[in-house]
């Protein structure tokens, strides 16, 4: 059974042979910059490699640490935006029990500036043990500082000279205040390599070290971002279907479906299109150009936004993923009175019903013009979750290129920033 299966086969009716034909060799040329790394941007490349390059110790490391935190608190606490946030958070929501409590609780931090969160987070760890993880690759960005500084100020209180041991930093190995402040305190550190940006850094210790926290197998995430590497990396195009997504995203963009629905009919995965999101939105979304990057989750939003999809403006299509192995059946049992009707249902697993519905909801969206990329998962446990990631950021770079943008910018979030830093007088913008 192969881990992910594309199907495009909801996409026909939209894109011809021809158009598929026509992108290949710029497909290919895209490939190319990225296996060669002679493309603009090429200096952010280090992920592409780094499931196969990152040691047993370096992982055993964070296992360790990851043990130390566990022993020594209640809370961790993570501090990161962007790049520095939602991997971590994506995987912790997909692969945790939904109602299960863990022996440590994760919460994260610095992905706003909301007074309420901070202050309410600020009272709920005052009678707590709890640790920080402060992620930044730049060490410089203004959320994840702002938080940093009113937690780091709380623990300080709480565990005095002790406090700066329970700090762990994830930052640039060699730049960023963040480094200075860790070497400065003595913060126990792990490196975000300089040649890997924030939304490609997942698969290193930013993601890592709180799944592992969490008591996640960080080593089947490996695994699984090595096979899916061998998978889609060096392969020819028809038998590439990381090149295929990107390459049919592209025609969809050109016959004007400007927007990308991520959809997946598993609430669990509400926070992997928060990372797909931006992902996409950051690598591609620049010269005027690039899809914009949406999610549903099916098929509680068909009851808020279905009416759109189905009948609204004409520009969007879904990719929806789809897991294969639930491991939990539920099945519907007959009922002697049928109060509810719903005893034509009775014998079928909820599964079963749910992918019903996905094959019900494709086949009347194809029919309002709305087509439909499918992506099968095979299961939703950690190896998957390497495995994905993994496609999904060689399919954008593969995409980036295809689209003849730089994948690993993103100049245009400055544009705000130097607003916010005149408006607050910070030295050096006037
Ligand atoms: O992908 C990116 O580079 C950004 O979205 C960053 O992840 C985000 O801005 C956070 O940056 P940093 O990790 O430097 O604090």
């Amino acid at each position: 059974m192969e881990s992910l299966k594309l199907d495009f086969r909801d996409v026909l009716d939209f894109v011809s042979e021809d158009d598929i034909n026509k992108i290949k060799q710029t497909a290919l040329n895209a490939q190319n910059l990225v296996l060669n790394k002679n493309g603009t941007g090429n200096e952010f490349l280090g992920w592409v490699d780094y499931p196969n390059q990152i040691k047993e110790e370096e992982l055993n490391r964070i296992i360790e640490v990851s043990k130390k935190i566990r022993k020594e608190s209640q809370v961790l606490v993570v501090i990161g935006i962007g790049g520095s946030y939602l991997g971590a958070k994506a995987a912790l929501d997909m692969l945790s029990g939904y109602f299960r409590k863990e022996e440590i609780e994760i919460i994260f931090a610095g992905q706003t500036i909301s007074s309420t969160y901070l202050s309410e987070l600020l009272e709920y760890l005052k009678n707590k043990d709890f640790s920080i993880n402060v992620i930044s690759k730049s060490g410089t960005t203004t959320e994840p500082a702002i938080a940093f500084r009113l937690l780091k100020k709380l623990l300080i209180e709480k565990y005095k000279d002790k406090a700066a041991s329970r700090i762990y930093a994830t930052t640039d190995p060699n730049t960023g205040a963040l480094r200075k402040q860790a070497i400065e305190n003595g913060y126990i550190t792990f490196d975000i390599p300089s040649d890997i940006g924030g939304r490609y850094s997942v698969l290193t210790a930013v993601g890592l070290l709180p799944l592992a926290v969490a008591n996640i197998d960080i080593k089947a995430i490996i695994e699984g971002a090595k096979a899916s590497r061998e998978k889609y990396i060096k392969v020819g195009f028809d038998d590439n279907d990381a090149l295929k997504y990107a390459s049919i995203r592209n025609i969809l963009y050109k016959k004007k479906k400007y927007i990308e629905l991520f959809v997946s009919y598993e609430p669990k995965h509400r926070f992997l299109s928060e990372w797909l999101k931006q992902l996409f939105g950051e690598s591609e979304g620049k010269e005027g150009k690039g899809l914009f990057p949406a999610s549903l989750i099916y098929s509680t939003d068909l009851h808020s936004v279905g009416q759109f999809v189905q009948d609204g403006t004409k520009i969007l299509f879904e990719t929806s993923i789809k897991i294969l192995n639930s491991n939990n059946e539920l099945t519907i049992e007959e009922e002697k009175n049928n109060g509810d009707n719903l005893n034509y249902l009775a014998g079928m697993t909820l599964d079963y019903i749910n992918t019903q519905t996905y094959r019900a909801v494709t086949l009347a969206h194809k029919a309002g013009n709305v087509p439909n990329i499918s992506l099968e998962l095979l299961e939703n446990d950690a190896y998957h979750f390497g495995y994905i990631v993994y496609f999904f950021m060689l399919s954008c770079a593969y995409s980036g290129y295809i689209l003849g943008v730089n994948p690993f910018d993103q100049e245009g979030v400055e544009a705000y920033k130097t607003n916010m830093f005149k408006l607050l007088g910070k030295p050096g913008y006037k």
